[in-house]
This record gives C-alpha cells, sequence and structure tokens, in this order.
C-alpha cells in the first residue's frame, strides 16, 4: 500500500491568555491509500488539533506548528501541509483531502436548501452548469443512502434528522473524490443505530473509492468497527500503535488496557476509569505521561519511553511493553 499521509513528529502550541499550551507534543504517524485508520484517545489528549493541522485550520498568529505532514497529491507530488503555500492548501482542503464533523448541522445553513447547498460545493470543485450539479448531487445522496434524494434536496436542514444530516454532510466531503477523509468524532451525536449505519457507509465509500478515512474518536467501539490500524493517543502523544488487532488483542500500554476496558460492552458492569490527574497542558512533560495515574508504574517509568517497535506494525511507548 502507498503511502498517502506521514506525519512526523508533529507538535502543537497554542499561545494563549494563560500561557502556552502543549496540545501535540510530538506525533508520528501515517495513512496509506485508502485505509482506515483511527486516532484514539480520551478528551483533551490532542486529536481534534492533530486532525486540524493536517488541513490548516488553527489560527496562525496563535499557534505554533513543528514536524511534517506529508501528503501525496492527485499528481503525484509530495507536499508538506505545514510549510505549504496558503493557495497551495486551498486548493488541497476540501478537495484531495475533505472533513467531516461531530456537528453536522451547525455546518449547513439553516435557510439554504440542501440542494443549493450541495450545489455550491459541487460547483466549487466541478465546472458544472445547476443542472449538472443537480444531477451529481442527487447520485451523491442515492450513494449516501439518502431516499428520495431529488425530495431531499428540495428540503432545509431543520426538516432532516441527524442521521441524514450528517449522510448529507458525508455526501458534500466526498463530493470532489477526495483521496482523504478527515472525520472528527463523526458519529458522536448520533444513536447507536444510526451510528452503526453511518460507519458501515463510511467503510463502503472507503472500499468503493479507495479513499482513505482518518478517524478521531474516544471510542473505541467505533475502531473496532471500521478502523484497519490504530493509533492510541494520550497527552499529545502516541502510546501505542498497530493494526487493530494487535493492538485490541494484545494492548502493551497500560494506557491502552485502561481505554479498552472503559468500552461499554452492553453488560452492567462499572466503567473502569483510570484516576489521577491529567499531565499539565502548560508544562513539559518528563517520563512516561501516565505516570500520574498508571497502577503499574515503577522504576524507570519517570525517564524518556520512546516508542518501541514490538512485533508487525505493533509499537508501544511504555517500559513494560516487551519488544527491543
Ligand atoms: N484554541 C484553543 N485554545 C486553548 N487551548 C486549546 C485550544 N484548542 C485545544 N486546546 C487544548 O489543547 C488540548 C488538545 O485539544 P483537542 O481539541 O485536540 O482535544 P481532543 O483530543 O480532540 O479532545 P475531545 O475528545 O474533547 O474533542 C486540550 O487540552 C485543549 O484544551
Ligand atoms: S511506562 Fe511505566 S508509567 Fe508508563 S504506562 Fe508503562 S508502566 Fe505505566
Ligand atoms: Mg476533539
Amino acid at each position: 500500500m502507498d503511502r498517502l499521509l506521514d506525519i512526523k513528529d508533529l507538535k502543537v502550541n497554542l499561545f494563549t491568555a494563560y500561557g502556552e499550551v502543549r496540545g501535540v507534543r510530538g506525533v508520528s504517524a501515517e495513512v496509506g491509500e485508502g485505509e482506515i485508520v483511527g486516532i484514539v484517545g480520551e478528551s483533551g489528549c490532542g486529536k481534534t488539533l492533530t486532525a486540524k493541522s493536517i488541513l490548516g485550520l488553527h489560527n496562525p498568529e496563535r499557534t505554533e506548528l513543528s514536524g511534517k505532514i506529508e501528503f501525496c497529491r492527485k499528481n503525484g507530488g509530495i507536499i508538506d501541509l505545514i510549510s505549504a503555500q496558503k493557495g497551495e492548501m486551498k486548493k488541497i482542503r476540501g478537495s484531495e483531502i475533505s472533513m467531516v464533523l461531530q456537528d453536522s448541522s451547525a455546518a449547513l445553513s439553516p435557510i439554504i436548501t440542501i440542494g443549493k447547498q450541495m450545489g455550491e460545493v459541487i460547483s466549487a470543485h466541478k465546472k458544472v452548469s445547476k443542472s449538472e450539479a443537480a444531477k451529481i448531487a442527487e447520485k451523491l445522496l442515492y450513494d449516501v443512502g439518502i431516499s428520495e434524494p431529488g425530495t431531499r434536496l428540495k428540503c432545509l436542514p431543520g426538516e432532516l434528522s441527524g442521521g441524514q444530516l450528517q449522510r448529507i454532510c458525508i455526501a458534500m466531503a466526498i463530493s470532489s473524490e477526495p483521496r482523504l477523509l478527515i472525520a472528527d468524532e463523526p458519529t458522536t451525536a448520533l444513536d447507536a443505530v444510526t451510528q452503526a449505519q453511518i460507519l458501515e457507509l463510511l467503510k463502503n465509500l472507503s472500499a468503493e473509492r479507495n479513499m482513505a478515512i482518518l478517524i478521531v474518536t474516544h471510542n473505541f467501539s467505533v475502531v473496532k468497527r471500521l478502523c484497519d490500524r490504530v493509533y492510541v493517543m494520550y497527552a499529545g502523544l502516541i502510546a501505542e500503535s498497530g493494526s487493530v488487532k494487535e493492538v485490541i488483542e494484545d494492548p502493551r500500554h497500560r494506557y491502552t488496557r485502561d481505554l479498552l476496558q472503559s468500552v461499554p460492552d452492553g453488560t452492567k458492569k462499572r466503567l473502569k476509569a483510570a484516576s489521577g490527574p491529567l499531565p499539565d497542558i502548560y508544562s513539559d512533560i518528563c517520563g512516561c505521561p501516565y505516570f500520574e495515574r498508571c497502577a503499574e508504574r515503577g522504576e524507570g517509568c519517570e525517564k524518556e519511553v520512546p516508542l518501541k517497535s514490538l512485533s508487525g506494525s505493533h509499537f508501544a511507548a511504555c517500559i513494560k511493553a516487551g519488544g527491543e
């Protein structure tokens, strides 16, 4: 599988009234062509900042990015999205890389019909007439499983359900035939049944279009259902990565194990949550970031613990993970 996205030692610092926030402290991650990759971790670990950095969706006056984000363009050229010119980013954003967010209705205007909003997005990337754009929009709605797409195009967002709106946002995001779709918590606001349907839809679209997906979630069950590979993030760093099978069947970082135990499994057993504070976002971290909360911490954990190779594509940053 050819590499599509290669994030190298990404650091994101935010300048705030209270000081400098270390939002992302050094993340390296890859996405192959047509691959579905998850970034999973609890709230505040830096998932969204990582995803937004790929599209340059940050305030340049209050954010400092370092590292590299190399993306393989449709024309075969490699571009570093961190150092890319504004004009270049504009061409890539929404065209070669698209994004779907958790709250789809917020992205849509409540007073403009779905057809008009979709038409505008389609015309921004393709030189087509209004009637051709309408035909493309109808076909896209059909592709994302919307019944009676012709009728839905005439609706306002308020006349549709949350699940339908999320499908429409996905339809808009894929209208430019992107090579990479970034989905940030795309199903969190939906009920369990609709959530499962949207994940199934994303999986099918990825396979049909050879479109890679980078999905951001706090929920390991989303990763299980959808992804080929996963990066587990904690405090702005990667704690563990590998194929979903490697990480779920044989989690080696204590944080991954704690996170996996917090996935509801339909039983009434109490969810396990690691206690203790998260590392201070205004300070540098010495040693393992999970130290304060880890039930297995011991000698050596206070020193820097780099990611090490275990087997296959499996990596973990824990002194008790084994490996070389
Ligand atoms: N604009 C901002 N100003 C100040 N701090 C920010 C800003 N954006 C993010 N942060 C901080 O950076 C850290 C990482 O934020 P991020 O949004 O990436 O978290 P996340 O993993 O996506 O969490 P969630 O699951 O809650 O969406 C958090 O501590 C957050 O408070
Ligand atoms: S390195 Fe030490 S503190 Fe960190 S997760 Fe592993 S055992 Fe726990
Ligand atoms: Mg987020």
